[in-house]
């Protein structure tokens, strides 16, 4: 077991990394809620995997528990589903002392914590991720939300949970395609923080692929190190977390200029990711080789790396919406060297035409 320590100025919690157990949830919990009454919240893909099993142990150590299962996807960060979900909240007399399990990926931890933050003026959260791209990322750092139909994730809040517990072991009923999408993620770790983590990845790529557990569960150790310093240094974005940006300008804006319908969240970081390590090639920031060896990493995991069919007008519309933008100005977190990036602003639009459509 692995155990980190996050230490937020809103609210210090655990992550726990365990491989294929249930148990030390029970301990974990006991720690930091405030009563036995909990709320959990789940997809319809998850609930037959993993809530049985949860039901089962929250029962044995009589933990007073309701569930509530939503659709699986996108959609389901809705302020309609949320409203759902609060009213579900009231029937199971959730009072301020209970607390939401979140199980599930990215979209379920989202809905989740925002319900938590603001039902009641807040109440317990507890994240248990189960896709890659929630245990090494969405689950840490407080980030919570519902989409506009007009914009992604532009409503809500910055609401630590109280405990992360990952089970590394739930990745392996995860379909390949969303694995792989969370590889993009780890990667970028490597490029905004620690050359070293990128040189380990590459040395161990077939191992995480073939989703060894000891590898898998230093790979997500050391992802939620760096997410962890990052979050404990720069809670609210004001400064440094904006590096974990990286590959989200270009990506976000292939996702929204594609309706969300033909890249997956990865996919398309991975794609941010080329293009942006490409713009710093053009600018002179970063070698040739350097994007090379991003390309083949991210072909190795079978992700996309390069863009068709997408005009450079469309992304570039995309991007002046972008929730990063300072003074109407695009920003851009681009690779400046090993394991290194920093903050771009004013880039010429001649250029950005020209690297997006390479
Ligand atoms: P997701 O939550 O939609 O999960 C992907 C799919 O995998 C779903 O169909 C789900 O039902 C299924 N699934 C989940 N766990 C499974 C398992 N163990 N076995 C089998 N199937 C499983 O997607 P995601 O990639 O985890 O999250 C994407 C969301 O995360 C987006 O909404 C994005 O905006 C958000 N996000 C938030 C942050 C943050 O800091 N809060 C960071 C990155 C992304
Ligand atoms: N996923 C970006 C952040 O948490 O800041």
């Amino acid at each position: 077991m692995e155990k980190i320590y996050v230490n937020t100025g809103s609210r210090p919690y655990y992550i726990y990394i365990i491989e294929n157990n249930w148990e030390p949830l029970i301990t974990a919990l006991s720690s930091c809620v405030k009563s036995k009454k909990f709320f959990v919240i789940c997809d319809e893909n998850v609930y037959p995997l993993y809530y049985p099993t949860l039901d089962k142990l929250l029962t044995k150590h009589e933990y007073e528990h309701n569930v509530v299962v939503i659709p699986p996807g996108e959609s389901s960060k809705s302020l309609e589903c949320a409203n759902y979900l609060y009213t579900e909240a009231l029937n199971a007399h959730l009072d301020r002392q209970s607390t939401i399990i979140a199980l599930g990926g990215g979209v379920v931890g989202d809905i989740s914590g925002f319900i938590a933050a603001t039902y009641m003026r807040g109440i317990g959260f507890i994240q248990i991720p189960t896709t890659l791209l929630a245990q090494i990322d969405s689950s840490i750092g407080g980030k919570v939300a519902v989409n506009h139909p007009a914009a992604k994730n532009i409503i809500g809040s910055f609401y630590q949970p109280n405990l992360v517990y990952i089970n590394v072991n739930t990745l392996n009923t995860l379909p390949k395609r969303e694995f792989v999408g969370g590889m993009a993620e780890l990667i970028k770790y490597g490029y905004i923080w620690d050359i070293e983590f990128l040189n380990w990845i590459e040395k161990n790529i077939d191992s995480i692929l073939s989703l060894n557990t000891n590898t898998l569960i230093h790979a997500i150790r050391r992802a939620c190190e760096i997410k962890s310093h990052i979050v404990e240094r720069d809670e609210k974005e004001e400064g440094l977390r904006v590096i974990l940006n990286f590959g989200h300008t270009i990506g976000h804006a292939i996702e929204a200029a594609t309706n969300y319908k033909t890249y997956i969240h990865g996919e398309a970081i991975a794609l941010g990711m080329v293009y942006e390590a490409k713009l710093a090639n053009r600018l002179s920031l970063i070698e040739q080789t350097y994007v090379y060896r991003l390309i083949q990493l991210l072909e190795k995991c079978s992700l996309p790396t390069k863009l068709s069919g997408i005009d450079s007008s469309l992304l570039i519309d995309k991007m002046s919406l972008d929730k990063k933008n300072r003074g109407g100005n695009i920003i851009f977190i681009l690779p400046t060297g090993a394991g290194a990036v920093d903050l771009y602003t004013d880039i010429d639009n001649t250029l950005l035409h020209e690297v997006l459509s390479t």
